[in-house]
């Protein structure tokens, strides 16, 4: 039987990144904070824990920490964070190690080169996801989000006002097309840059081609990972026989000899290491 991983599953390029950044930083015998847990998914944070890696999360704590430790070093997460953090770091007198993603880390760039000659920025995405209000902090000036249609439908900014547009890293990018042409028909004197991420987009689409050929396929994420359960959702569609597991203890499988291929996917916060382990376990086992 054939074992197929989909060509982009798991860690995008940005968390891959920054969880890489933390086993570098711990090298340095420093003592290692990440600002927020570095990714949504509590084996690997706790697997950083048993490594010594402390979670922030936010100011005060980062203040309580200044008389105590001499050698540390806050990393900051893929997601990014508002502008003030980093100054608060370098206030506190501890080594800031940057690991934004630079697709989001262009948006800061973008929304503070705006905001700063006076275009008032408009950010589509979650007001409460981490991602926007770290972009939200980069605005050196007037800044609104929208979430909706409705939103943008319902929103009037001032006589004259110059807008810049740009969207949150995972936002749909058929909504966001919409958003913008709701903005096209209203006129306003705006600039539009499309930050969205295809990370998202890819996984989806290599699910779901492996998905049409696999004679059973399995997806591997947390139970409460939206982008996990959508993968589930796509690749249901396409084959009858899709099983979600959180790790290898919650997969059963009987294979009936006639199946030939196996195909394998993992939502955006899934640990390389619990992939290696479910496709180890099917190659071995069927
Ligand atoms: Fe990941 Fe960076 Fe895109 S964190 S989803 S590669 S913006």
């Amino acid at each position: 039987m054939e074992v197929r991983l989909a060509e982009c599953a798991g860690f995008c390029f940005g968390v891959k990144r920054a969880v890489d950044t933390v086993y570098e930083q711990l090298k340095t015998g420093k003592t290692i904070y990440t600002y927020g847990p570095i990714v949504h998914n509590e084996e690997v944070v706790k697997e950083l824990e048993e490594k010594g890696v402390k979670v922030i999360h936010d100011f005060s704590e980062l203040k309580d920490l200044i008389q105590s430790e001499q050698s540390a070093a806050v990393i900051i997460r893929a997601h990014g964070v508002p502008r003030a953090v980093y100054e608060q770091i370098e206030k506190c007198g501890m080594e800031c190690v940057d690991a934004t993603c630079p697709f989001v880390k262009r948006i800061h760039n973008i929304v503070e080169k705006e905001s700063r000659e006076g275009k008032h920025i408009l950010v589509v995405g979650n007001p409460g996801h981490p991602e926007v209000e770290g972009i939200v902090g980069w605005c050196q000036g007037p800044v609104t989000v929208l979430e909706t249609p409705e939103d943008v439908l319902a929103y009037e900014p001032l006589p004259d006002e110059k807008l810049c547009i740009v969207s949150q890293t995972t936002y749909n990018y058929n909504k966001f097309q919409y958003i913008v042409e709701i903005f096209r028909k209203k006129g306003y004197n705006d600039s539009v840059v499309n930050t969205i991420c295809s990370a998202t987009e890819e996984r989806q689409l290599s699910a779901q081609r492996l998905a049409k050929e696999a004679d059973v396929m399995i997806v591997i994420g947390g139970k409460h990972s939206s982008n996990t359960r959508k993968l589930y959702e796509i690749c249901s569609r396409e084959c009858a026989n899709t099983y979600f597991i959180q790790t290898l203890d919650d997969l059963h499988l009987e294979l009936p000899k006639a199946f030939r291929l196996v195909g394998i996917t993992a939502g955006a916060s899934t640990p390389n290491k619990l992939i290696e382990e479910v496709q180890n376990y099917v190659r071995i086992n069927f």
